[in-house]
């Protein structure tokens, strides 16, 4: 899936982004980073670490409503064992929202209290988002807007166009959010963002991508992917992926002349359904094996 590397990013354009988001940072106290609840870490940027430093972090586990929940809970745990606060969000109902403005006072905690003993009496945390592409971004700063009241008035070193948004008394967020580039490099990561939607179809094999999804449907079994084909666990068994991917086809009527199974819509649908959950709430990354 070398195509991969083609999409989006170049180096001028990355590094004009990291200059973006570095001066952005200057404004802000803390980030709160976006990522895909189904791919903790293929929606995960390489060189956030070094672009953020040493600034308070919150990790948001975006699309928590198409993750396995089990996962996802592990997956929080996981990160809270390394000190990282986290929590699971739903961008598109606005589930988890709530628990943001809590999750950003954790995170802040020592740095307020250090500024409350010096006798500021309510410091306010200003934040900003990041994420990879279609991770959630503008989702996440539509609803957080909508509940809260924009601030027009200039800021010094804000770009124009910049607004803040107020989330609550002690806590605002800049209304732009810095777009990173996922780790296009690797392969496995780039198959994952795929799966998700996360990149283009055009410039893919659908049907590469396709077995290579069944390849992995095949060992986790989802239990409403194999009732939406009607599949036996023997038929996981004796097909490969393909042949899994030609009997999906024929099971959903999928026929070119000639009576050929139309292995390319079969693919797209496959796709799509993935992508919109139906196969399941599937996580397909788990923190015990970085990848699966
Ligand atoms: P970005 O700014 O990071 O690029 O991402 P954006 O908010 O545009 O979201 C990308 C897609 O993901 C959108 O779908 C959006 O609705 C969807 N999305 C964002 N958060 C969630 C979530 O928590 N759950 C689910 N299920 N979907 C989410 P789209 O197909 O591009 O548009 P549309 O479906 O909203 O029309």
């Amino acid at each position: 899936m070398s195509e991969m590397q083609t999409i989006q990013w170049f180096p001028g354009h990355m590094t004009k982004t990291k200059r973006q988001i570095q001066a952005n940072l200057k404004l802000v106290d803390a980030v709160a980073e976006i990522i895909d609840a189904r791919i903790p870490v293929s929606s995960r940027n390489p060189d956030l670490d070094k672009l953020i430093q040493s600034k308070p972090r919150v990790i948001l586990m975006n699309k928590c409503d198409m993750a396995n929940q089990t996962a996802t809970k592990m997956w929080i745990d996981y990160y809270s064992k390394q000190g990282i606060t986290a929590i699971a969000v739903d961008c598109k109902s606005g589930r988890g929202l709530n628990k943001f403005p809590q999750a950003v006072s954790t995170v802040m905690k020592e740095k307020i209290e250090r500024l409350k003993a010096k006798g500021m009496k309510n410091p306010m945390t200003r934040v900003m988002i990041v994420g990879i592409p279609n991770v959630g971004k503008s989702s996440f700063i539509n609803r957080i807007s909508k509940q809260s009241r924009a601030k027009v008035e200039d800021r010094p070193g804000v770009t124009r166009g910049n607004q803040w948004f107020t989330i609550s008394n002690n806590l605002e967020m800049l209304d732009t959010p810095g777009v990173l580039w996922p780790k296009f490099d690797d392969q496995i990561v780039g198959e994952h963002l795929a799966f998700t939607g996360a990149v283009k179809d055009q410039v893919l094999d659908v049907e590469l991508l396709a077995v290579r999804l069944l390849d992995f449907l095949k060992k986790l079994k989802p239990a409403d992917f194999m009732a939406r084909f009607k599949l036996e666990e023997a038929d996981l068994e004796n097909n490969d992926s393909y042949g899994l991917l030609q009997m999906i086809g024929k099971k959903r009527g999928m026929l070119i002349s000639g009576g050929e199974i139309d292995t390319e819509r079969a693919a797209i649908m496959l796709l799509d359904e993935f992508r919109a959950a139906k196969l399941g709430r599937i996580t397909v990354e788990m923190p015990n094996g970085e990848l699966r």
